[in-house]
């Protein structure tokens, strides 16, 4: 079976094609067979009246926790009276992550999977780190595995409170990677002040890497440090947060291929300056946006929410920020079949119910979407 979706109000390809006007596409099993001038469309077997809307890549969501259990929306509430975010909540999603079945945390990560490709998503990553020993991280992951091939190591995601720093990296260098690793495709750690140094992230990395796995790195969230410019040196694909950048950091970024992933809903939900984007983007740095979709520091799922907060603080346009959550997200998932409307690329599209891509961070807070395919089907409609 063919689709040929037409009636198209500007196709958004993220390619070096741009915007392309009077534009449909056609899909064949599950990926763009046609791409370019209505008139010049091949014959399909089915037709999709886009009714004049803006047709966009489906988002990549490149930085996700969704295997927990239990909200944390009294700390949220502690902190909008005044309370600063720390990360040490982290341990309470640990204490009840391990507590739950798995039934009760595949329902989570499904309900919110859901949420996500409702919302445009058709590609999400998600990490482990709510476990923090060998049975559980391994437990979130065969249960993200479920859910996506994007899966990732965050054993070093804080240090569990029976311990201390080094010992937990001996552990999760060791037994717990050597359990960990045939189940996750990247390893990440988050190098901060109170969770863990340079050295020890370097550690972590390091053997994720011998082990098969590929880096990246949560870096420069709350306070400046070594973690973008190890991230650069290890050629992660991404160093997430990027919120307290020096200038060499920047630098960094600039000369080499680590993709800066950009995750505003943090910043909106721990009431934190927002990383500065243009710095970035001026700099030649390429920039992804993600949700970060997580209990404690972001508990949204929207990736038109953290374009709209890109654009209107932190200094995106809106083509930026689209970009961003699209071929952005990809680079950073070192994928090239996703994220842009090219032929033989997977055929992911969010169907704008709204002539254009501005319309996202134009019109924040309103559902858009008037239909969302992923891989050729119709996830949402
Ligand atoms: O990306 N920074 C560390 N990890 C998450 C927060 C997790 C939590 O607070 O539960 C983040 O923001
Ligand atoms: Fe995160």
């Amino acid at each position: 079976m063919t689709l040929l979706i037409d009636n198209i109000g500007e196709l958004f390809t993220a390619t070096e094609e741009g915007i392309l006007r009077d534009a449909a596409v056609v899909i064949d099993k599950g990926r763009f067979a046609y791409v370019g001038p209505t008139a010049g469309a091949p014959e399909a077997d089915d037709r999709f009246d886009a009714q004049g809307g803006a047709v966009l890549p489906g988002f990549v969501d490149s930085h996700s926790h969704i295997v927990f259990a239990q909200d944390r929306a009294a700390e949220f509430a502690a902190r909008m009276a005044g309370e600063p975010y720390t990360g040490g909540g982290i341990r309470t999603t640990v204490a009840s992550t391990r507590e739950a079945s798995d039934a009760q945390l595949r329902a989570t990560a499904q309900r919110i999977m859901g949420e996500m490709a409702r919302q445009g998503t058709t590609t999400v990553e998600i990490k482990s780190g709510y476990g923090l020993s060998v049975r559980d991280e391994v437990r979130q992951l065969n249960i993200a595995g479920e859910f996506t091939s994007e899966t990732t190591f965050l054993g070093a995601h804080t240090v569990p409170a029976d311990t201390d720093a080094d010992a937990y990296v001996d552990l999760v260098i060791t037994d717990m990677l050597a359990s960990a690793a045939p189940k996750a495709k990247w390893v990440d750690v988050f190098c901060e002040r109170g969770a863990f140094d340079g050295e020890q992230a370097r550690a972590v990395l390091t053997a994720g890497m011998k082990a098969g796995l590929l880096p990246r790195v949560h870096a420069n969230q709350l306070t400046q440090g070594p973690g973008v410019q190890l991230a650069v040196e290890l050629d992660a694909a991404s160093a997430d947060h990027c919120t307290h950048l020096s200038d060499a950091d920047v630098d960094a970024l600039a000369q080499g291929n680590t993709v800066a992933t950009l995750l505003p809903g943090a910043e909106f939900s721990t009431r934190s300056p927002y990383p500065d984007a243009r710095r970035l983007l001026d700099a030649g740095v390429e920039v992804a946006l993600a949700t970060d979709c997580n209990p404690g520091s972001s508990y949204t799922s929207s990736m038109p929410f953290c374009i709209a907060l890109a654009v209107r603080d932190m200094g995106m346009t809106p083509t930026e920020a689209v970009l961003a959550a699209t071929a952005g997200g990809a680079k950073a998932l070192w994928r090239t079949d996703i994220g842009a409307i090219r032929v033989g690329a997977r055929a992911d599209l969010a169907i704008l119910d709204a002539p254009s891509h501005v319309h996202l961070a134009y019109r924040p807070g309103t559902d858009l979407m008037a239909a969302v395919i992923g891989a050729g089907e119709v996830l949402y409609r």
